[in-house]
């Protein structure tokens, strides 16, 4: 990224800014990846939360749209993106008219890990004019976050599922841990011979990470849900997921004060950087200023050691800060600004941020 003096002065701080030219890139690239790995493309919209973007990545060639949360699948739908996964449990009484109300707006896909989840989708379908709606069985291969943990409760959950009214049981959801897909793969294939004795077909398998782009398909999967891909973060770059070159979002924060010589306050905070360490102990990078730690974070206020840095930022100097992880980033605002070409263009709205619900 490239900013000119003059750019730079026009900035209002802290703020996040994306550079359209890597994005359209990086959107090129996974599809490609896909494409060529025979794979769906089905990018995940944590990382960007906005309709905008998801509207770039089916341009591009994605099949649909993966949300975590259904408040973001609600926002989705209503800007008119038509087909949908949720990838994670939508549990609890208060989302079933949501969830059914969902799904007279777009082709929907649920996936869950638990009985008392899908008898929640049943009693949200049952009665239902129109297809049944699609269920997938959340496996975990590793990872140990949410996911039946054998290829035989997924085979038992299937056909629970396949039991229900208003459902019907369509495959698995995966997210394997980064890494070698042969344990995944051989859960994979042994689910499958498990649901085929009870006459149950894996039309969908649906795996993603963007740590393991490089492994796309090896899972034996249908298609990929990928979200980090699209602006990269401090986590890709430690893993070898990305290049510098490959990040497309900057906090852009603005040095306040310089309280000693060895300490910069910046006007970014966890209100925008967010307090996620990702496993690093601080709390993003400045690639301006590799030597500058960012060691603290109150709201407003950024601790930045600048002792090591041969030519520390001075008091009004605009510094560019790289996430620890991006997609919390876009949960913090209503909008990213936005550049084209090297010039300022209109910001992106993220209009599903803040849909945690
Ligand atoms: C269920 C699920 N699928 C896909 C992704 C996308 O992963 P990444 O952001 O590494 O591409 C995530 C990320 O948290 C996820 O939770």
């Amino acid at each position: 990224m490239n900013l000119s003096d003059t750019f730079l002065r026009t900035l209002d701080t802290p703020a996040a800014l994306v550079d359209l030219d890597v994005v359209a890139r990086n959107i090129a690239r996974h599809q490609h990846a896909c494409t060529q790995a025979g794979v769906r493309n089905r990018p995940h919209i944590k990382t960007h939360k906005s309709a905008q973007i998801a509207r770039l990545q089916l341009a591009a060639g994605a099949t649909g749209i993966t949300c975590q949360k259904l408040g973001e699948a609600e926002v989705m739908a209503a800007a008119g993106i038509d087909d949908i996964l949720i990838s994670y449990n939508v549990a609890g009484a208060a989302k079933l008219p949501r969830l059914r109300a969902l799904a007279s707006r777009c082709r929907l896909t649920l996936s869950c890990d638990n009985a008392t989840v899908a008898d929640g989708y049943a009693r949200a379908f049952d009665g239902r004019d129109g297809a049944p709606v699609r269920v997938l069985v959340e496996c975990d291969t590793g990872r140990q976050r949410c996911g039946v943990s054998s290829p035989e409760a997924a085979a038992a959950l299937a056909q629970h599922i396949a039991a229900l009214p208003g459902l019907a049981f369509d495959g698995l959801l995966l997210y394997p841990p980064e890494g070698d897909l042969t344990p995944t793969r051989a859960f994979v294939e042994a689910t499958r011979s498990a649901c085929a004795a009870h006459g149950l077909a894996l039309h969908t398998i649906s795996s993603g990470g963007t740590p393991n782009r490089a492994r796309i398909g090896q899972a034996g999967e249908t298609e990929y849900r990928a979200g980090t891909y699209l602006y990269n973060d401090r986590q890709m770059l430690r893993m070898g997921a990305a290049a510098p070159e490959d990040c497309a979002l900057h906090v852009m924060a603005t040095v306040v004060s310089r309280p000693d010589a060895g300490r910069a306050m910046i006007d970014a905070g966890s209100k925008i950087l967010s307090s996620d360490l990702a496993g690093f102990s601080d709390f993003g990078l400045l690639p301006d200023h590799p030597q500058a730690r960012i060691y603290k974070l109150a709201e407003e206020h950024g601790f930045v050691d600048v002792s090591a840095c041969a030519h520390p930022p001075q008091v009004g100097d605009v510094v560019r800060v790289l996430p620890n992880h991006v997609c919390v980033v876009s949960n913090l605002l209503d909008r990213v600004l936005a550049l084209r070409g090297g010039q300022a263009t209109d910001p992106i709205v993220i209009d599903a941020r803040g849909r945690v619900a």
